[in-house]
């Protein structure tokens, strides 16, 4: 795991510097699909960011296999309930009312279809947010893109990291990607794209 997977601060730090005022954004149009007092359950959902800007009456289940960024989500609020679990025990889904998966496509390639298929079948919404880019180096940096991804960048020490460089989604990509998937409509913030499924639409 990368050393910015070793400490949830580092991490928190990082992804605010790397996206700048649109962060906060992303998570205040996440909120507002979700919508008031809803059961919010996130897959992958790391330090729970996205967790103060949720409506108070919102209840909400986080999973994810990283200990560290469980243990800081769980000092955001006695209220955040996560969970060392992994996001592909389909059958064990509590019951929700929305399912959020935020930055965990690009490291699950190439089984984010089967995810978001699954994720479908066992809530009445799904939002996805995802960054809309290309991460995708030449082959002949891979190595050395590949090491620092390890060391310092995007390697969570659960996935490949040679997977996750393999992601090559931009805007017309994933747009394209999600509308395959059903998704009823997408929202563009910075250079994340987030996409919603709605039961009502699919
Ligand atoms: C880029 S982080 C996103 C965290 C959070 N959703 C956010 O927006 O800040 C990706 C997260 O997915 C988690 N993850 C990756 N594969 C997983 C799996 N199979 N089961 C549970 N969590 C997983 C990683 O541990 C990491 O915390």
């Amino acid at each position: 795991m990368s050393i910015m997977y070793r400490y949830p601060q580092l991490y928190d730090l990082l992804v605010r510097i790397v996206h700048g005022r649109s962060l906060k954004k992303r998570f205040e149009v996440i909120a507002q699909e979700i919508g008031e007092n809803k059961k919010v359950f996130e897959l992958g959902c790391g330090t729970a960011m996205v967790y103060p800007f949720l409506h108070r009456g919102s209840k909400y289940e986080g999973w994810d296999l990283n200990e560290n960024f469980l243990a800081m989500a769980r000092k955001r609020a006695d209220a955040v309930k996560v969970f060392n679990k992994n996001i592909f025990d389909f059958d064990s889904y509590p019951d929700n009312d929305v399912i959020l998966i935020c930055d965990v496509l690009h490291h699950i390639i190439p089984n984010h279809p089967k995810l978001v298929e699954e994720a479908l079948k066992r809530t009445k919404k799904l939002i996805i947010s995802e960054p809309a880019r290309s991460f995708k180096p030449p082959k002949i940096l891979f190595p050395i893109v590949r090491l620092f991804t390890n060391i310092l960048g995007d390697y969570d020490g659960i996935n490949d990291s040679s997977h996750t460089l393999e992601w090559d989604y931009n805007k017309e990509k994933l747009q394209s990607f999600f509308q395959s998937m059903g998704c009823s409509k997408t929202i563009t913030v910075g250079w994340d794209m987030i996409a919603v499924f709605d039961s009502n639409c699919i």
